[in-house]
């Protein structure tokens, strides 16, 4: 049988976006029933997302023959799982206090399903500490969201968060959550790619990390059902579906999203961090004729990997580190597991063309095993290693 969402419409200018993002679900054979709040309705009408979803649209908590035909709390349980778009600031508030006068809202608190939200405001409410404290309720309370994303608001002339996730990037989000996968109800971090340390507003330091392999690892653990953060260095890649990718450029910002993203059950980090960073960004362009502008004094960057390692309360279950060696790879490996206190180092051989390259050759080591695997794709390579995640994190006893 079909999977089955049932769609809220909350009321904002992206509630036409969802008319979109019905036809998006329905192509992938999901079964989509709509609730529209009464605010919805002045954006697009019950009838144009009726002929879409080729049933009736919900929109009513004290109308007799909807409680009749269906009721609310059918509504909310005989489904797989709810997704919120545009979910307003107003929905927003209302599902993490508990309130349920309309339909949408008693259908939030009735129902025993997933729920993710497409959240979609004016970046002001977006960032009002109220609507901030009731998304961190709502995330406490299990509901995943997709979006906001940066961009120009319906306002004109507005820029910032609060724009709707894309539909392809909801559809996305719905068949990651409806996933069956080992990996479903987990959390995952991701880093991947450089990172860039200016120096001033036109120069920087950096590296040649591409992102392939992490990008391949976020994408491999989404498949598997893994609710995946994915931080990022700037790299050329696109996101892969159904992954959170939070957009970074320094090591310090890179940190901080890490650290944002959690709690997860997960962390991999497989990011090019650099080491150091300019000790000071000059604010102008260093001029070429200046004295003393060719020395650049560094200043070490702090270590992600390490620090999310520490011991603590939202230290992820299972941490993992990306080691490059070209030599006795093993022992080096093993050392620095002890080092950054992570859980499992995985060791790519550099001695060949990796950097930027398509395939990889590497060992797997954990505290109890060290494996070769054959030189092969980086996707596979990913996929391999989120089968040995799936196994540790869903075994009682975690494989050390
Ligand atoms: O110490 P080294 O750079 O060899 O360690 C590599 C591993 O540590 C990788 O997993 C990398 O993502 C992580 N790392 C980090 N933060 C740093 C340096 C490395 O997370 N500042």
């Amino acid at each position: 049988m079909s999977k089955r969402v049932l769609l809220i419409i909350g009321g904002g200018i992206a509630a036409y976006k969802s008319l979109e993002l019905i036809r998006r679900l329905k192509e992938r054979g999901l079964a989509v029933r709509v609730v529209m709040t009464e605010a919805a309705q002045k954006f697009v009408t019950p009838l144009a997302a009726g002929a879409l979803v080729g049933e009736r649209v919900f929109t009513d908590l004290f109308d007799q023959s909807q409680e009749f035909d269906v009721g609310h709390i059918r509504l909310a349980r005989e489904i797989d799982l709810i997704v919120v778009a545009p979910a307003t600031a107003d929905l927003m508030a209302k599902a993490a206090n508990g309130l349920a006068n309309d339909l949408a809202s008693a259908v939030l608190l009735a129902t025993d399903k997933p729920v993710l939200m497409a959240p979609a405001m004016n970046p002001q409410m977006w960032a009002n500490s109220a609507t901030q404290r009731n998304a961190a309720t709502l995330q406490a309370d299990k509901v995943r969201f997709i979006g906001p994303n940066a961009g120009e608001m319906a306002e004109r002339g507005e820029r910032g968060i609060g724009r709707m996730a894309e539909p392809e990037e909801i559809r996305d989000a719905v068949l990651a959550a409806l996933s069956d996968g080992p990996l479903k109800g987990k959390r995952a971090l991701v880093t991947a790619g450089p990172t860039v340390e200016a120096i001033d507003p036109v120069r920087f330091l950096s590296n040649r990390s591409s992102g392939k392999q992490g990008y391949a690892i976020a994408a491999a653990l989404a498949e598997l059902g893994a609710e995946v953060t994915l931080v990022s260095g700037p790299t050329a890649l696109a996101a892969p579906h159904g992954v959170k990718r939070v957009n970074v450029e320094s090591a310090r910002d890179m940190l901080a999203a890490s650290q944002s993203a959690l709690p997860a059950d997960v962390a991999v980090m497989v990011a090019a961090v650099a080491d150091w960073r300019p000790a000071k960004t000059a604010a102008t362009k260093i001029k070429k004729d200046k004295a003393g502008a060719a020395d650049i004094a560094l200043t070490e960057n702090p270590d992600i990997l390490a620090t999310l390692s520490k011991p603590g309360k939202k230290r992820p279950k299972l941490v993992i580190g990306f080691a490059a060696e070209t030599n006795d790879i093993e022992a080096h490996a093993r050392a620095k597991i002890a080092k950054k206190g992570c859980d499992w180092i995985v060791a790519n051989d550099v001695s060949g063309d990796v950097m930027g390259g398509d395939d990889n050759t590497i060992m797997l080591i954990t505290k109890g095993r060290a494996e070769t695997w054959t030189r092969m794709p980086k996707g596979a390579v990913a996929r391999k290693l989120a089968a040995e995640i799936a196994q540790a994190l869903t075994t009682k006893a975690r494989r050390k």
